[in-house]
């Protein structure tokens, strides 16, 4: 038989043999996030498209060619969000929730959605951690987040991800660069690209992240806009650097680092692995002081970055580090027979109120199957009910790794729990742990 449907192209499963190592990674970065004192916030998978088309930018690939956009049955345009930061921006404003004192540290998890040519490391739904702060315009506030993300990666044990930093300055820094960049690319208008060609007049900055070898090359000796930061500018980005060397982060600068999304002033930054091929940059960041404005709000300094969860599986299975698979403490309770049966679904039911896990038949089974079924879950112990064991009020309680053994009472629930809770059957972990 033909399945009627199939997964959409660009979309992954997370199957049940393979999300404790999501649950294992994203427990690391929420209590990293917890200790950093982000509290974590939640917006809808969609948004109005105008907020992206404004927020992320118009002139950015996302929103001229990635995004999902559709109209509702009410004529609106919606868009599944490509990312997590406008969404996050706008929920801070329509909730004032500068007011409740600043700065505002906020993460979250969330999937997005981009139309791009899937890829090893690039799909079309995919999944972020971000971290983001509002309401601190202090080159320390830039230092502090890199440290966030860093320690993210020191703490699942990743030492081989390097950290490039830039700035790309203030709108008035900008305007001067632009200059200089328009004039120098002008040069090449027979070789560019057709999609830089366009970036040419509206947003020269995006030819120097475009990925075609002939653009990149020319790119190599465009301007920099390190040599076009104001004053201003130019001091933050030397401090936040200070810090960074003060907090002993390692980093390089890398001046054609402009990020893909319009909303960034002033430090940009990426990490990167050299592990996982072309798709590279592991987490993407930087301040974005002039988004609040933009979507209609007060100004407020902010910035944040968010890391692809899939590559970050991807970068952790290329560097050989083992996710541990979580022990279990599952009891299987085998019974034979309607009685057997019954007291099995009694008792796995007041051992689940204690909290320890325990299953037993729901398919009508015989025992041996039973017991097959018992060892594929990786159950960690056992019990074995048939008349016998009934008619006598007690039972046999093993554990399945090391056979040792010992015998429980049936009939009393309670007396039940306490021997169960007593017996020191492992050489391993043992119930009480
Ligand atoms: P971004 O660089 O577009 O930035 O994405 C951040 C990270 O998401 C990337 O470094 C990458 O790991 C992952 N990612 C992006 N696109 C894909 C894809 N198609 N497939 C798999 N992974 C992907 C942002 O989204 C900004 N909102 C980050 C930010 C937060 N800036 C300030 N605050």
């Amino acid at each position: 038989m033909a399945l009627i449907a199939k997964k959409i192209k660009g979309t992954e499963d997370i199957l049940p043999r393979d999300s404790y190592k999501w649950q294992f990674v994203e427990k690391i970065l929420s209590d990293e996030a917890r200790v950093y004192g982000f509290s974590e916030i939640r917006t809808p998978v969609f948004e109005q498209t105008k907020l992206f088309q404004r927020g992320v930018g118009e002139g950015t690939d996302v929103v001229q060619k990635e995004m999902y956009t559709f109209e509702t049955k009410g004529g609106e345009s919606l868009t599944l969000r490509p990312e997590g930061t406008a969404g996050a921006a706008r929920a801070l404003l329509e909730h004032g929730l500068y007011n409740d004192g600043l700065p505002i540290k906020a993460h979250y998890f969330t999937t997005c959605y981009r139309y791009e040519k899937p890829q090893a490391g690039r799909q079309r739904e995919f999944h972020q951690f971000g971290m983001e702060v509002y309401g601190a315009s202090d080159p320390i506030a830039d230092a502090e987040l890199i440290c966030a993300a860093k320690s993210i990666f020191d703490r699942l044990g990743l030492f081989n991800i390097h950290l490039e930093i830039n700035s790309i300055g203030c709108p008035e820094c900008r305007k001067n660069y632009h200059k200089a960049l328009k004039e120098y690319f002008s040069q090449y208008t027979d070789t560019l690209c057709g999609t830089c060609l366009s970036r040419l007049e509206k947003n020269p900055m995006r030819i120097l992240d475009c990925k075609s070898p002939v653009c990149k090359e020319i790119a190599q000796n465009a301007p920099k806009i390190t040599d076009f930061l104001c004053e201003d500018c130019d001091n933050h980005f030397k401090k936040v650097q200070q810090y960074l060397t003060a907090a002993d982060v390692a980093f390089t600068v890398n001046s054609s680092i402009v990020r893909g999304l319009d909303y960034y002033t002033n430090t940009v930054f990426e990490f990167i692995s050299d592990n996982i091929g072309a798709q590279s940059t592991v987490c993407g960041g930087g301040r974005y002081n002039g988004l609040m404005e933009e979507l209609g709000g007060q100004p407020l300094a902010s910035l944040g970055f968010a890391i692809g969860l899939e590559r970050l599986l991807m970068v952790m299975d290329a560097e050989g580090i083992e996710i541990p698979k979580p022990e279990t403490d599952m009891l299987y309770i085998a019974a034979l027979g309607d009685k057997a049966q019954l007291k099995a679904f009694e008792l796995v039911r007041t051992v689940r109120e204690t909290g320890l896990g325990a299953q037993f038949d729901i398919v009508g089974r015989g025992l041996k199957a039973q017991m097959k079924y018992a060892n594929k879950i990786g159950a960690k112990y056992s019990i074995v009910l048939g008349d016998n064991e009934i008619e006598e009020g007690k039972a046999i309680l093993k554990n399945m790794e090391s056979g040792n053994q010992t015998e429980v009472s049936i009939d009393d629930a309670n007396i039940f729990i306490e021997n169960l809770l007593a017996a020191d059957l492992s050489d391993a972990v043992s119930f009480t742990e």
